[in-house]
């Protein structure tokens, strides 16, 4: 049986995506500031290092689209109080996963977030351990007590998804096969499973966090989990296409590093226009996905929208 469908015009009320972007942004940042360590006592040089990674820059992209899934599927006033904390722990993660990324024996990068790498400034053994502190820091968010948060029942779920998709089922075995891919001639389902897993998975995680902490419907859940599937698929796509086409400047990372590193992308294997292409469908396919949602899913249409047009 065909699912109700609200009626099209609903699906027509725009939202100023630019203007949107900002507010959510700043939401998210008071809530990393509220919830980061501070730098004091006998740690402030290992905090050091987490804060500057996390607020040196960065677009929020992940608690951003956890916070419009929540809303998504929940009328309570709330839901940001609510999940914010989960939304910041998985800006931590994120970050980690950037300063690990960066790392000599990694991708061996010197900018990040248009500013030197968390090890540049800190050391190598520092910056390995920032990004430990803030992957812990991330399960302290979701489950202290004393922060906000959804049902202890609900938390548990954050807290499984999140472990899933961060860990070897997800960014982390992506990280691996993408190192181990390197200057190698790989298929394309193997790079699809590189992109799905290293940047896919905590996007999709993100989006499916908002939906369980808002109550999702076991259908609803699957929807924006098909909708986080391939927006994510279509950030790293994009993420491959800007290392060609940008510049240092406009990235805050430095531009042409894929090729210099011999890693497994779209453009190497499909060129630019082709892997435009596929970029874009990817991102209709999540607009797609979104058809039974009313205009409550207007936020994450637009952000799909801007996953394929940005810039950085
Ligand atoms: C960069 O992520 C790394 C990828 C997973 C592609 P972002 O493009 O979201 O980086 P920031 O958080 O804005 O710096
Ligand atoms: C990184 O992919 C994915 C992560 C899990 C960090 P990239 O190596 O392409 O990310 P950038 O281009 O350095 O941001
Ligand atoms: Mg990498
Ligand atoms: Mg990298
Ligand atoms: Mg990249």
């Amino acid at each position: 049986m065909k699912k109700f469908q609200h009626p099209n015009l609903m699906k027509n009320i725009k939202i100023n995506i630019k203007k949107y972007l900002n507010e959510q942004r700043q939401l998210v940042e008071q809530g990393l500031h509220q919830y980061m360590l501070s730098e004091k006592g006998e740690f402030a040089g290992h905090i050091a290092a987490m804060r500057y990674s996390l607020f040196v820059g960065g677009k929020r992209v992940r608690p951003i689209l956890c916070l419009a899934s929540s809303r998504c599927v929940s009328e309570n006033q709330q839901i940001d109080h609510l999940l914010l904390p989960a939304a910041c722990a998985i800006e931590c993660i994120h970050t980690y996963s950037l300063i690990h990324d960066d790392l000599p024996a990694m991708d061996d990068d010197d900018l990040r977030r248009g500013q030197a790498t968390c090890h540049k400034k800190f050391g190598e053994a520092e910056a390995i351990l920032a990004g430990d502190g803030l992957l812990t820091l991330a399960f302290d968010l979701l489950s202290n007590p004393e922060l906000p948060g959804p049902s202890p029942e609900k938390r548990l779920r954050l807290i499984a998804t999140l472990a899933q998709r961060a860990g070897s089922a997800g960014m982390v075995g992506g990280q691996f096969l993408d190192i181990d891919s390197e200057r190698k001639e790989i298929p394309f389902s193997r790079l699809q499973t590189i992109h799905r897993a290293k940047t896919g998975a905590l996007i999709t995680a993100a989006v499916r966090m908002g939906a369980i902490g808002g109550g999702a419907m076991e259908d609803q859940l699957e929807t924006l989990t098909e909708y986080g599937n391939n927006v994510g698929l279509a950030f790293q796509i994009v993420d491959d296409l800007l290392d060609v086409t940008g510049t240092t400047e406009q990235l805050g990372k430095t531009a042409g590093s894929d090729a210099e590193q011999g890693k497994a992308t779209y453009p190497a294997l499909f060129g630019i226009e082709k892997t435009r292409r596929l970029a874009e469908e990817a991102v209709q396919r999540a607009v797609d996905a979104l058809d039974s949602f009313d205009s409550r899913a207007e936020p994450l249409r637009e952000l799909a929208r801007y996953i394929f047009s940005r810039t950085s």
